[in-house]
């Protein structure tokens, strides 16, 4: 594996960077000893250390236990805990100076602003909550949000919640089918969208998609649509009775609407994401651990202080925008910028503008993000005074060390610490991660777990080891309650691959400091871009198609996305594999799941490499895809033809 040999080449390299003097003195956090102590009571007494953080934060009524383990891996944490996280995230800010504090500056793509403060932010998430109630939203509801990055999408977020409401946020660039999917399985009863999104100055039609997924959905009775666009490139049709204008709903809405008082494990949200079957899954989160660990996350890795303002540049349709820009930061009465649109319009030089004009001071985005800086040149950033930057983080994919070290020194000037954090979906906050003011960093490793984070790494039969799998010994608060509609395999996904470990399915290194690096996915799971991506999901699309017989998708490296997708599909007998064939799965892909999940490459063959059993080996695939030697090859059926598709890949 290339990811592998050139961690091995950094682990000889031992470059390692200390924290800036001054930064470590005015943090959290300032010395080793502090850290040390802290996290070793938060090792050794859980669930003392969990209540403490979480008496930070406001509850309408004390839980009783924090920690109820009785039906593993079902956790609960702070049982009876009554709360609400918008009354954390927002009316708690109402009482002191905070009051008046920028909450969100926002910025549309074609150069429109609004800044939003703490106070504005509650009264239009009550007008909304007021609206949606008399549309029949009550707590318990699911609520689909299909929406572009503008500030009603953290409005409605928090509306939903503040009605106890479900939210399912779904990315703005699925298709209609994918929303379908994902409406039918939490049965939502409606959907918040736009009439169009703005994307390289041209506009999506947003509210079309919706009217074509939930066609047939005979759960959805409401629609509301917030305008945005105003395209006449294509008209927004308005169905009567089911469909309603935001701006007009929330027209002379009360500003006062009480939270409601929530159970601390009431489901707060479910967002959907990719597994080994071509089944998306509904990962739950409820209400009292994930607003704890978010608030807690958000506070130490970020080190967030008054004065700052924190650039999460993750749309809020993946859990990164959920944790670092709806909730979290919030919580702790940050400033947050959000961008509605793409990073190269109208030049490349749009990220570095607004870290410029708002004075951004905690940056936070994506490997593939930076490498395609990278790619794009140092003049850009160059051009700006970046000077406000402070604190560079990064998240989604293991990042080569040569992105690392350019995005310390070009955008970062060789001031800023960068935090490399590794989470995902399930665990809802940030894990292995370091703590800017005290960790020194190695480019290419998230370092140490956080807090109440006991990480280690396993081997298949559960012994401790230095390369193996990645695993998590304890239950934290941010941790996953289930899959929706499907304990099973919420059981056996996460938690049977050792008796009671959580498995998050990475394999990871530690080196001799402690210090882990994560290699990537050791399943059917590949990371495009930083969006995840299950090959299986691909290949049922594939196969859907009446002339394909067959399909195996794998991933490869990729020099921008991390990852890319290479399909090999073989035709049903007497079926040519043509362009027109290439051409309808491409359109295939695109409309089933969304164009950012569209292979590299589709190479046609009829020498699937198989076993005598008849399973494709994409073990194989991968090897030969990756340009590797091949692996152990002799329980296949026809090592004759796999050495024609090896060259009829080295042709493709
Ligand atoms: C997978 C989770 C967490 C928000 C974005 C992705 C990979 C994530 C890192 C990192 C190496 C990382 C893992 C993980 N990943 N962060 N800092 N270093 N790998 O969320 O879609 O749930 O994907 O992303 O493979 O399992 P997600």
């Amino acid at each position: 594996m290339g990811e592998e040999r050139s961690i091995e080449t950094i682990l000889e390299e031992q470059r390692h960077f200390d924290p800036p003097q001054d930064f470590s003195e005015g943090s959290h956090l300032k010395s080793t000893d502090e850290y040390e102590k802290l996290y070793k009571h938060s090792l050794e007494n859980p669930e003392e250390f969990w209540a403490e953080m979480a008496e930070e934060l406001h509850w309408f009524r004390r839980w009783d236990n924090t920690l109820n383990s009785d039906n593993a891996p079902f956790y609960k944490w702070y049982e009876n805990g009554k709360t609400n996280i918008t009354y954390n995230c927002i009316d708690r800010h109402l009482e002191n100076s905070n009051r008046n504090k920028a909450a969100i500056v926002w910025e549309g793509e074609p150069g429109d602003q609004r800044v939003m403060t703490y106070w504005d932010l509650y009264r239009e998430v009550n007008k909304l909550a007021n609206a949606l109630k008399k549309l029949g939203i009550k707590k318990g509801d699911r609520v689909a949000v299909y929406l572009p990055m503008v500030p009603e999408l953290v409005i409605s977020v928090h509306a939903l919640a503040r009605l106890g409401a479900i939210h399912s946020v779904i990315f703005a660039g699925f298709s209609a089918e994918s929303i379908r999917d994902r409406v039918l399985d939490c049965n939502a009863k409606m959907v918040i969208t736009a009439d169009g999104a703005w994307r390289r100055g041209n506009v999506l039609p947003l509210k079309n998609i919706v009217d074509e997924a939930i066609a047939d959905c005979e759960c959805v009775s409401d629609v509301i649509i917030v305008r945005r666009s105003d395209s006449t490139a294509f008209p927004c049709h308005v169905k009567e009775g089911r469909d309603h204008w935001y701006h007009r709903i929330v027209d002379g809405e009360s500003i006062t609407c009480p939270p409601e008082e929530m159970d601390s494990e009431d489901i707060l949200f479910l967002l959907y994401t990719s597994g080994t079957t071509g089944k998306p899954k509904g990962i739950i989160h409820t209400t009292g651990g994930y607003m704890v660990y978010t608030y807690l996350t958000s506070k130490y890795v970020f080190d967030l202080k008054p004065e700052d303002v924190f650039w999460c540049t993750a749309d809020v349709g993946w859990i990164t925008g959920h944790s670092y820009l709806v909730y979290g930061p919030l919580a702790n009465a940050a400033t947050c910028l959000m961008y509605e649109g793409s990073p190269d319009w109208p030049d490349r030089s749009r990220m570095w503008a607004i870290i410029e004009k708002y004075g951004v001071s905690i940056f936070y985005t994506a490997p593939t993000l930076i490498r395609t800086f990278m790619r794009w040149g140092k003049k850009w950033p160059q051009k700006y005074d970046l000077s406000r930057l402070r604190l560079l983080g990064t998240v989604g994919e293991p990042i080569n060390p040569e992105a690392w070290v350019w995005y310390y020194k070009h955008v970062g000037q060789g001031n800023c610490p960068i935090v490399d954090t590794w989470w995902q979906t399930e665990t809802g906050g940030i894990m292995i991660t370091p703590l800017p003011g005290i960790t020194y960093t190695k480019p290419g490793s998230a370092t140490r777990p956080f807090f109440g984070v006991d990480a280690c790494i396993l081997n298949d039969d559960g012994k401790e080891t230095d390369s193996g799998y990645l695993a998590i010994r304890k239950p934290w608060p941010g941790i996953l309650r289930g899959i929706y509609g499907d304990p099973e395999r919420f059981k056996e996904t996460y938690w049977s691959k050792w008796d009671g470990h959580y498995f998050p399915g990475d394999g990871a290194k530690k080196d001799r400091d402690g210090y882990f690096w994560i290699l990537g996915r050791v399943d059917d799971v590949v990371n495009v871009s930083g969006h995840r991506i299950g090959t299986a999901e691909l290949e049922s699309v594939f196969v859907e198609h009446e002339d394909v017989a067959e399909a195996a998708v794998v991933g490869v490296g990729h020099k921008i996305k991390g990852q890319g997708l290479i399909a090999f599909v073989s035709t049903v007998e007497g079926v040519d594999f043509g362009p027109s064939l290439e051409k309808e799965l491409v359109e295939m892909v695109a409309g089933k799941i969304g164009k950012f999940a569209l292979p590299e490459k589709i190479i046609f063959t009829a020498d699937m490499p198989k076993t005598r059993s008849g399973k494709i080996m994409r073990r194989l695939l991968r090897d030969l895809a990756e340009g590797n030697t091949m692996g152990n090859i002799s329980t296949l059926a026809d090592p004759e033809g796999l050495y024609k598709l090896k060259a009829k890949y080295e042709e493709a």
